[in-house]
């Protein structure tokens, strides 16, 4: 099926910031920000897909292991040099590491710049990037370090994920079929219509799938920027998923897929609680294994798993609050008694 592409941009009002969502072609991506000095910020991988950058730059390491101070010191002093002023534009092109910390960069370089970004991942595009999350990982905690600050702009063409490594196209897959489950739209059918040219990122497809997926992340924060009510239910399948990526030491399992996972571990959980409407928890098992997602973790220890969970930074009083639906489009937050916790990951 053709989709015309719906270029038109998107607006969303975040607290006291506003962003605004670009849908411009891959040769308009860099166009220059007129009359403001601005700084590029790219990382080893997302450098070479353009071939121009005669613009003033600096290329970080890249993945989660660079998401340090450092990289942020990293970019404040590229700053600097550079000359950018308190009005100066920082603009970060990549993943979701690049985008959290060009961002956090920006929030601190003179008690808050500008910043635009330029997310070149589909996690990025329709989470990372959006709704002002911005931050390091700090002594072995991820995130521990960071801001609210929304990017005044967010440029996206879904041409960039033709080289996006399979994995992490599948991670950022799991997000988006996230948002499908969490918002009554047309996105859930659209996903189960079109799952063939999804998975094989035909343009017109993504483009679609994309702007829909932005559309849910950005409502959520619009109507809870500082994650105090409805934002957290983002984080469903995250809790779960969460623990499965620290018990399996981060090898064999993606964030996405985890997430995956966790999400219908979740409504499993939901329906031994009388919460989950089991047709809906069913009609998502079957759903997310036609995408291919794993929904056993073989060899894992249950224990090991209730374990991680324990030290969830979601935590509140002291309790676990997991992310549950009733049904579709309908998400709540509950603690899970042991013994069902037990019983779904047994
Ligand atoms: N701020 C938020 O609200 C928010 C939300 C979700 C996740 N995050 C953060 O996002 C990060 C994960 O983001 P990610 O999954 O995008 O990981 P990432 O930024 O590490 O990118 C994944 C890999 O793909 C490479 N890459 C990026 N774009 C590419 C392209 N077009 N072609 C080829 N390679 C490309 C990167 O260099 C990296 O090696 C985590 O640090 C997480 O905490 C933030």
């Amino acid at each position: 099926m053709d989709y015309p592409p719906n270029k038109k941009p998107l607006h969303f009002r975040i607290g006291e910031y506003s962003t605004k969502v670009e849908f411009p072609a891959f040769e308009d991506l860099l166009a220059p920000p007129e009359g403001v000095k601005s700084l590029w910020v790219f990382d080893q991988n997302t450098a070479p897909l353009f071939s121009s950058r005669e613009k003033a730059s600096i290329i970080l390491p890249p993945g989660e292991e660079a998401k340090t101070m450092e990289s942020v010191e990293d970019i404040l002093t590229a700053g600097i040099e550079n000359g950018l002023a308190r009005d100066g534009l920082f603009i970060g092109i990549g993943g979701g590491v690049v985008c959290d910390m060009t961002a956090f960069a920006a929030s601190i370089y003179m008690r808050g710049s500008r910043v635009i970004l330029i997310p070149t991942t589909l996690l990025a595009m329709t989470d990372a990037s959006l709704g002002g999350k911005t931050g390091v990982d700090f002594r072995g905690y991820k995130n521990m370090a960071g801001t609210f600050f929304p990017a005044e702009e967010l440029r996206i063409c879904p041409d960039l994920l033709s080289s996006l490594p399979e994995r992490d196209y599948i991670s950022g897959l799991a997000e988006v079929i996230k948002h499908a489950f969490l918002v009554k739209s047309d996105l859930f059918e659209f996903l189960e219509r079109e799952r063939e040219a999804v998975l094989l990122r035909e343009p017109q497809i993504l483009g679609r799938m994309i702007r829909e997926s932005i559309k849910v992340k950005g409502d959520f924060v619009e109507r809870d920027f500082r994650e105090q009510a409805e934002r957290a239910f983002l984080n469903f399948g995250h809790t779960f998923g969460h623990a499965l990526e620290s018990v399996s030491g981060f090898a064999g399992w993606s964030h996405g897929e985890a997430v995956a996972w966790g999400m219908d571990k979740a409504l499993k959980a939901g329906v031994l609680m009388g919460e989950t409407d089991p047709d809906y928890a069913r009609k998502v098992s079957a759903f997310l294994a036609l995408y291919g997602f794993r929904l056993e973790a073989p060899g894992i220890d249950p224990e090991a798993l209730i374990n991680a969970m324990g030290k969830d930074k979601k935590k509140r009083e002291g309790k676990i609050m997991f992310v549950l639906q009733k049904e579709y489009g309908k998400t709540f937050q509950s603690e899970i008694p042991r013994d069902i916790l037990q019983k779904v990951l047994a």
